[in-house]
């Protein structure tokens, strides 16, 4: 079995940033979301992986390289534009051959790994695998309604009206059959060559087209909230670690990791909290539930439910939550003594000031 891994698109409702960075980069617990995806694949012990990138290859290239640090080898495939999810399977057809391959979108989140599927598909080996789970409310995301053998008999993209409470999950598995599908369908009226039309056509046409529930934590990290729901989760199953420097007037509470080369200082730090290597924390409340990346500065700050991204700075924030601070983003008063604020923030970018 070979994977593809979809790691182009847009991700516009990660802006701001998506203006910078692909959102399958953003750091869960201070490990960006396309290397979750990279070690779920390894761990099914499939090693031919291609990657889809867009306008952000290079980064991506940077973070995965060529795949040896995680036992694989990576192929990288260009898409202009992200014209849909079955573009990307005629983009790597070369690359596929007619093997059998699990698909894998770049910002889903699946942190119990996807074994269980994967042995489900290997067991019956049906023309195509789809995965779902039950969500409240279905409208953001591709649909199936299955029969009660666990066949699929209807698949719609983001249904205004949904027919069941069974959202896709961004992992599916294919057998050469899906070329032909592919090949057959129309962009549908967003643009794009859909997944979710050419399994439909495979329905349609008589192929064996399954269904897997998936029965733990599964996120789409396509939007903040998500973001954070998410590293809350996994913070939740943090092993405490101190291998960084805590002063003497500190106080550690719960499960925190201080990597190397980390400094905390007269601060209090209440787990689950990661402080990446190189970052300082000084007269500071840190937790629960944040993840601090490398060489980052805090001062000063109160700060709670929230990612800090590598070389971002906070100083005299209190009562800070639930935020996203970007790569080497700065954020504390001005210079200037008087009682104003002074905003220089990018685009689409949301600020949420104490009333
Ligand atoms: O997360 C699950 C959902 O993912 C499914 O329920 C939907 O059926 C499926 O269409 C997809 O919906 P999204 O709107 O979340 O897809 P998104 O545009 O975020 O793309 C998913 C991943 O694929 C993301 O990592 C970007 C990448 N991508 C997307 C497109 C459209 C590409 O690499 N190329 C593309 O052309």
């Amino acid at each position: 079995m070979k994977a593809l891994v979809l790691s182009g698109g847009a991700g516009t409702r990660l802006r701001p940033f998506s203006y910078s960075m692909p959102k399958q980069l953003i750091p869960i617990v201070n490990k960006p979301v396309l290397e979750y995806a990279l070690e779920n694949i390894v761990a099914l012990g499939v090693t031919e992986i291609a990657v889809i990138v867009g306008d952000w290859a290079p980064q991506i290239a940077e973070v995965l390289g060529d795949g040896s640090r995680f036992g694989a080898r990576i192929t990288y495939v260009h898409q202009e534009r992200p014209l849909g999810l079955a573009h990307c399977v005629a983009l790597a057809r070369p690359f596929l051959g007619d093997d059998d391959f699990v698909m894998y979108l770049g910002d889903n989140m699946l942190p119990q790994g996807i074994g269980g599927i994967a042995e489900q598909f290997r067991t019956r080996r049906p023309d195509a695998q789809v995965v779902v789970s039950k969500v409240p409310d279905p409208r953001a995301f591709g649909v199936a309604e299955l029969a009660p053998d666990g066949s699929v008999m209807a698949l719609t993209e983001k249904p205004q009206q949904p027919r069941s409470d069974l959202a896709l999950i961004g992992v599916y598995f294919f057998t050469a059959a899906i070329h032909r599908a592919v090949a057959a369908i129309d962009p549908s009226a967003r643009g794009e060559l859909e997944i979710t039309d050419a399994i439909q056509w495979l329905v349609s046409h008589g192929f064996d087209v399954r269904a897997g529930e998936y029965d733990g934590y599964w996120k789409d990290t396509g939007q903040a909230d998500d973001v954070l729901e998410c590293n809350r989760r996994l913070l939740g199953e943090l092993t405490a670690r101190i291998d960084g420097e805590v002063d003497g007037t500190s106080e550690i509470i719960g499960p925190v990791v201080i990597e190397a080369g980390a400094r905390v200082l007269r601060s209090r730090i209440v787990g689950p909290v990661v402080i990446g290597a190189g970052s300082v924390v000084e007269d500071s409340r840190i937790g629960p539930d944040v993840s601090i990346a490398d060489d980052c500065v805090l001062r000063a700050t109160q700060l709670a439910d929230s990612i800090v991204m590598t070389g971002a700075s906070i100083t005299q924030v209190p009562g800070l939550h639930g935020s996203l601070i970007g790569r080497s983003a700065s954020v504390g008063p001005s210079d200037h003594a008087q009682a104003h604020h002074r905003l220089v923030v990018g685009d689409h970018t949301r600020v949420e000031v104490a009333a």
